[in-house]
């Protein structure tokens, strides 16, 4: 399963990719807005941090705005994802935009019978958002199985990308379900190094390394 990071921090940004865990970045205007800095000036600079797809979403909601703001953010970098709204106008601009050679990340999914249209308007990949599921008591991770199981039947290669993950556990059930992709904030992508048996022992072998005076 590949992971992105779902920030428009640029340091957070570069902090995980140094580390060699993160394989793309995901925005949305709400992202960018707590950035606090320019729309294509912040895309540029992370699209610079990482080789993988940095999707950048669309403001407009009618089919022609998004193919001028589809294209516009296209042209900032080659590892530009657009992302599009699954609306009507939202899956005509995929079809477009993914026929002129650009990836298209079809957001706003809550609903297997949407994430087919995205498959069928040729989305590169599609965004289920799990935990906004989860807040109206409905069962996210159910939608990543349906999604899974459709894309299999059909052999759509749409990517599943996960997103909208709070927690650990999310980040394991995905994987479970056969998520292509999923995205997290930088902090949860963190905590899956954590255990505390891995603290405890870790503390015993330094008190007993330091016990025997052994140096490397
Ligand atoms: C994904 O692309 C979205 O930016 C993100 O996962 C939304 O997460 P949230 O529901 O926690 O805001």
């Amino acid at each position: 399963m590949k992971f992105f990071v779902d920030t428009a921090d640029t340091k957070d940004i570069a902090d995980l990719a140094a580390s060699g865990l993160i394989d793309g970045v995901t925005t949305n205007p709400s992202l960018i807005a707590k950035s606090g800095r320019p729309f294509a000036e912040v895309i540029a600079e992370i699209c610079a941090l990482t080789p993988g797809p940095v999707s950048a979403e669309v403001v407009a909601t009618d089919y022609d705005g998004m193919i001028k703001e589809g294209r516009k953010l296209a042209k900032i970098a080659s590892n530009v994802t657009v992302k599009l709204p699954l609306t009507l106008d939202g899956l005509k601009a995929c079809k477009t935009l993914t026929g002129e050679g650009t990836q298209v990340n079809v957001t706003l999914c809550f609903s297997a019978n949407q994430a087919l249209l995205a498959a069928k308007a040729g989305a590169t990949f599609i965004s289920p958002f799990i935990g906004r599921l989860d807040d109206i008591h409905l069962d996210g991770m159910e939608l990543i199985h349906e999604i899974r199981q459709i894309y299999d039947n059909y052999l759509f290669d749409t990517e599943i990308l996960a997103a909208s993950i709070r927690t650990a556990n999310h980040v394991k059930q995905c994987a479970l379900a056969g998520a292509d992709v999923m995205t997290a904030p930088p902090a949860v992508i963190k905590s899956l190094v954590n255990h505390p048996l891995t603290d405890k022992g870790l503390e015993t072998f330094l008190a007993d390394a330091k016990k025997a005076g052994i140096k490397v």
